[in-house]
C-alpha cells in the first residue's frame, strides 16, 4: 500500500478514502493540464474500489509571472473531470510559488470489508490492465516539441479517461487487488504488488498494451529519467527471457501519468472482468500476465 489512498472505518458499512496528488504541467494546454491532474488524482480512490464524493484543489502559481487566465483554465478542466467523477468541488487552498502545479485531495468512500490494495493478490489469479502504456516517454516527446498533434491528442484522452468504469467493473465482478499504474511504471507496480502480497507475477509482454507511437521514441532513446530509475530499482527482482524486445521492457518501465488500473482477479472471473471492461469502455482490457506462488516478489517477463 505504498501507494494508493488512505482508508479510515467510519461505520461497519462505511470507510473514508482519502489522497492527495498534484504535480507539474505535462502538457501545455492548461485547461487539458486540469484535467489529467484531476484524473490522476481521482484514480487511487478508484484503485482501493472507493467511490469519490468530495475534492478540493491545490494550487501552486506564479501569480507575478503567468496570466491569471491560465489558472481559471486549469481549474475549468480540473471541475469537468470532478463532476464527470459525480463528485463535488468543495473548495481548495493556493500558494504562490515560481513553479505551476497543480492537483486535488480526494475523498470517497468504499465499503471497509470490500476495499482492495495490492496486497491482495493469489496464486492463480490473471491480472488485467485497463490502459494501454508509454504516456511518459510520449510526454517527453511533447516537451521536446516532436510530438504530432494526433498522438498529442491520443495521450491527452487517455490521460483524461476516469478510472471509474474499471473500477465499476471490478466492483461488479469482484477482484482481489488492484493498484493503478502511475510513476513506478507497470513493472515497479507488478512488483510493489508482488511484495505485498508475497506471489510472483509472470507478465506476457506480447499482450502487455502499448501505444504505438511510444515504442518508436523510446527507439530513438527519448526515455523520461524516470523509466531509467524504474528500470534499476526493479533490477534485482527482474527476469526477462532474452526473447523480449528491450524496446518493450522500457515502455514497461515508463512512469504514468494517470495511468490504468491493474487489477488481479481470479481466473474464473477473469472473461466476465475482461467483458464489463469492454462494456465500460475502458480504453484497454488485457490480460496481461499471471499471479504464481513461485518466485514471491520476482517478476518474470517472456
Ligand atoms: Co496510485
Ligand atoms: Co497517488
Ligand atoms: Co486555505
Amino acid at each position: 500500500m505504498s501507494d494508493d489512498a488512505g482508508i479510515y472505518r467510519l461505520t461497519n458499512e462505511i470507510a473514508l478514502v482519502q489522497t492527495l496528488d498534484f504535480f507539474t504541467p505535462i502538457v501545455n494546454d492548461p485547461f487539458e493540464f486540469g484535467r489529467i491532474a484531476a484524473a490522476n488524482s481521482l484514480s487511487d480512490v478508484y484503485a482501493m474500489g472507493g467511490r469519490p464524493l468530495t475534492a478540493m484543489n491545490i494550487v501552486c502559481f506564479p501569480v507575478k509571472d503567468m496570466d491569471k487566465s491560465i489558472l481559471r483554465s486549469i481549474l475549468q478542466g480540473g471541475l469537468e473531470v470532478i463532476h464527470k467523477a459525480n463528485a463535488a468541488m468543495i473548495g481548495g487552498h493556493s500558494v504562490e510559488d515560481p513553479e505551476l502545479k497543480y492537483g486535488l485531495s480526494v475523498t470517497g468512500i468504499v465499503h471497509p470489508q470490500k476495499f482492495l490494495t495490492n496486497a491482495g493478490a493469489k496464486p492463480g489469479d490473471l491480472l488485467i490492465l485497463t490502459k494501454p502504456l508509454g504516456t511518459g516517454i510520449l510526454a517527453t516527446a511533447l516537451k521536446a516539441g516532436v510530438l504530432d498533434e494526433e498522438t498529442t491528442r491520443q495521450i491527452t484522452e487517455l490521460m483524461v479517461t476516469l478510472n471509474k468504469g474499471a473500477a465499476e467493473a471490478m466492483a461488479e465482478v469482484g477482484a482481489n487487488a488492484c493498484t493503478d499504474i502511475t510513476g513506478f511504471g507497470l513493472l515497479g507496480h507488478c512488483l510493489e504488488m508482488a511484495k505485498a502480497s508475497n506471489v510472483g507475477i509472470k507478465i506476457n509482454t506480447k499482450k502487455v498494451p502499448v501505444i504505438p507511437e511510444a515504442k518508436t521514441f523510446a527507439s530513438m532513446g527519448l526515455v523520461p529519467g524516470g523509466g531509467y530509475a524504474n528500470r534499476r530499482f526493479c533490477s534485482k527482482r527482474l527476469e526477462i527471457d532474452p526473447s523480449v524486445d528491450p524496446i518493450l521492457i522500457d515502455v514497461m518501465s515508463d512512469p504514468q501519468t494517470s495511468g490504468g488500473l491493474l487489477i488481479s482477479v481470479s481466473e474464473s472471473k477473469a472473461d466476465s472482468l475482461v467483458r464489463k471492461l469492454i462494456e465500460k469502455n475502458t480504453p484497454s482490457a488485457s490480460i496481461v500476465g499471471e499471479v504464481v506462488k513461485k518466485l514471491p516478489g520476482i517478476i518474470r517477463c517472456s
